[in-house]
Formats: structure tokens, C-alpha cells, sequence
């Protein structure tokens, strides 16, 4: 066997959650087409290759254009249902134990699909695949940051009813020109009702995005935080904090944060003692579910198996699962790891 094949299986064994994924970004062409019909929903492409095809992005914004209009096609309450559980069986095959999953309630709304239509059929899914699976799971609302703070507002309002399913908020969409600063007094509220903070920050925006992030929002989890490596100060502020970096290499890749895959920041931001994951956030559209991305860094940054169990491991300890729970996971990929011939 060679090492990318050991390697390989090593990773697909080997135990992990997933803690940024948005359950938009995994509508595959092929579900896509079968909403479409469904539904009768007129859709721009004429073939499942088509779709693919069109999914050649430039930046985050030029992905953005397409991922809203893919979601598009799901109307009701059952289409929620089928994308999520696709999502859990695709999660199952790669050893995905536990999901801390995204969704953009805004993205609904704002074309008449109701608040409780999405996230009804997104959490029957969870539950069916926490029964069938053994999957567990988290779910965290996003916030549309090219939108105004008082959306985000109404959006909290209408998660009333939810709040004891819903973990936590996050911000995502068109980062350059949307800081932090914008949700701060939406974050605060947030807070106030005992949710958990997420925030996407440093994908494209500045090291500034980053700082805002945790000093204004008080975020407990950054998602991408690549552009926190240009500054020296933030990376110690990071690392001593022991915060958690949601990275996702072949979304990086797609929406070329970075030019070559072998430039993914996993491995230099686990030197600077800095807990990275490694997740695959829109996988639908940028070519891979979270194994793929392992693989992807794998090979092209030659991560040891001791580094792929570390990347595992926090992916556990950076979730938001009770201690003990955190502990038995973390025990699990230590056992495996040291059990693998
Ligand atoms: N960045 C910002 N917004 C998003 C992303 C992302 O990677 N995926 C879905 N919405
Ligand atoms: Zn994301």
C-alpha cells in the first residue's frame, strides 16, 4: 500500500465532527433537478453536468450569486427534510459523528418560504438521523451580512418559538463591507437569550474582520479565520484564547482564498498552536464532503497521522457538546489512532 492509501484510510476511520457546513451548500445538482421538477421550479440549466459546469467561481461573491439561487427549489417542509438527510448519509459514509450545521433562514424568507417551513423539515432530518445514524447534532442559524441589521433582528424574533433547538447564530454571506461591527448590538441580544456565537470572519475580509469579531461579538467560534495569519498579535490572541477555527480547504480552494490547495493555513496554524478543524461548508459546490478536504490537505501539506488525529480531536473539543460528551469522542479518536496498524 502506499502512503496516500494508508493515509486515506486512516482518515475515513478515524472519528470526527463536522462544525461548518451550511445545509444549503449541500444541494446537489442531481436534488437539485429533482426539486426543480418536483416542485415545478424553472431552473437555468439543462443538465445535471450543466449545473456542474457552472460552478467555476472567481470569489466568494461569484459563488454566492449561484448558492442563492440554487436554494431556490426548496419550497416545503419535505425538501428540508431530503437535503438534510442527504447530507447525514453522505456525513455517515465519512465516520461524521456529530454536526454542527448552518442554515440561512434569510435566504428562505426572502422569497416566501416561512421561517418554520425550513427549519421544521431541517430538524426532523436531525432527528431521524440522530435515530438512524447515531449522528448528533447542533444547529446554528446564520444571520445574512449583506442584509441590515434590522433583518437580523426580525430573523432572531422569528427564532423565538425554535430557541430550544437552536444552538446558536453565526453571520455569513458578502464579508468585504459587512464587518462584524454591523451585528454587534444583534450579537448582544443573541448573547442575551443564551445562545452560542459564531461568526464567518477573515475569509476575504481583513485581520481587522477577525478582531471585531471577537472583541465586538464576542463570538465562541471563528468560521474560516484564514486572513487572523497576517497578524502576528491576533494569532497569539487566538491561540492564547484557544479558540477554534472552523477552516475549509476546498472551499478555499473554489473561491480562491488560496491559489493551490498545498497553500491551505491547517497545517502552519497547528504549528502556531492554534485549534484548526477541517470542514467542507458548501460541499456541493466545492467538490468535496469533510473527508475530501481531509484528504485534499493530507497529502499536499504531508500531514502526519499524529496531526490528522489532532485535527480530529479539536474538531471535537471545538464543538459545542457537553464536557463529558467532548471527552468520550476525544477518547474514541485517541483509542483509534493508537490502535491503527
Ligand atoms: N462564506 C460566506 N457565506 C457563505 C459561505 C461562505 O463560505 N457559504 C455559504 N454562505
Ligand atoms: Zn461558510
Amino acid at each position: 500500500m502506499t502512503q496516500t492509501d494508508t493515509r486515506t484510510e486512516f482518515i475515513a476511520r478515524l472519528p470526527k465532527a463536522e462544525l461548518h457546513l451550511h445545509i444549503e451548500g449541500s444541494l446537489e445538482p442531481e436534488l437539485m433537478f429533482e426539486l426543480a421538477q418536483r416542485n415545478g421550479v424553472n431552473i437555468p440549466f439543462a443538465s445535471v453536468e450543466e449545473v456542474r459546469a457552472a460552478y467555476d467561481f472567481s470569489n466568494l461573491q461569484d459563488f454566492l450569486d449561484i448558492y442563492y439561487q440554487g436554494m431556490g427549489v426548496l419550497l416545503k417542509e419535505e425538501d428540508f427534510f431530503d437535503l438534510t438527510m442527504a447530507y447525514l448519509e453522505r456525513a455517515n459514509m465519512d465516520n461524521v459523528r456529530h454536526v454542527e450545521i448552518f442554515f440561512d433562514p434569510q435566504g428562505h424568507t426572502e422569497r416566501g418560504v416561512s421561517f418554520d417551513t425550513a427549519i421544521g423539515g431541517i430538524l426532523r432530518a436531525l432527528d431521524a438521523g440522530e435515530e438512524r445514524f447515531g449522528i448528533t447534532y447542533r444547529l446554528i442559524m446564520c444571520f445574512l451580512r449583506h442584509l441590515s441589521e434590522e433583518a437580523a433582528f426580525e430573523t432572531l424574533a422569528e427564532a423565538e418559538k425554535w430557541l430550544d433547538r437552536i444552538e446558536g447564530v453565526g453571520l455569513d454571506s458578502s464579508e468585504v463591507g459587512h464587518p462584524p461591527s454591523k451585528f454587534a448590538r444583534v450579537y448582544a441580544a443573541a448573547r442575551e437569550k443564551g445562545l452560542k456565537l459564531v461568526a464567518h470572519a477573515g475569509e476575504e475580509g481583513p485581520p481587522e474582520y477577525v478582531w471585531e469579531a471577537l472583541d465586538l461579538l464576542k463570538i465562541d467560534r471563528i468560521d474560516h479565520g484564514n486572513r487572523a495569519l497576517e497578524d502576528g498579535a491576533l494569532v497569539e490572541r487566538i491561540a492564547a484564547d484557544g479558540q477554534t477555527l472552523t477552516v475549509c480547504p476546498l472551499s478555499n480552494l473554489k473561491l480562491c482564498v488560496i491559489d493551490r490547495i498545498e497553500h491551505s493555513p491547517v497545517k502552519r496554524m497547528l504549528e502556531l498552536g492554534i485549534r484548526a478543524t477541517v470542514n467542507s461548508d458548501d460541499p456541493a459546490y466545492f467538490g468535496g464532503y469533510v473527508n475530501a478536504n481531509f484528504n485534499a490537505i493530507a497529502s499536499a501539506l504531508d500531514l502526519s497521522v499524529a496531526e490528522l488525529t489532532q485535527l480530529a480531536a479539536n474538531s471535537f473539543s471545538g464543538s459545542f457538546l457537553s464536557d463529558a460528551d467532548k471527552a468520550a469522542h476525544i477518547a474514541k479518536v485517541s483509542a483509534f489512532a493508537r490502535d491503527y496498524q
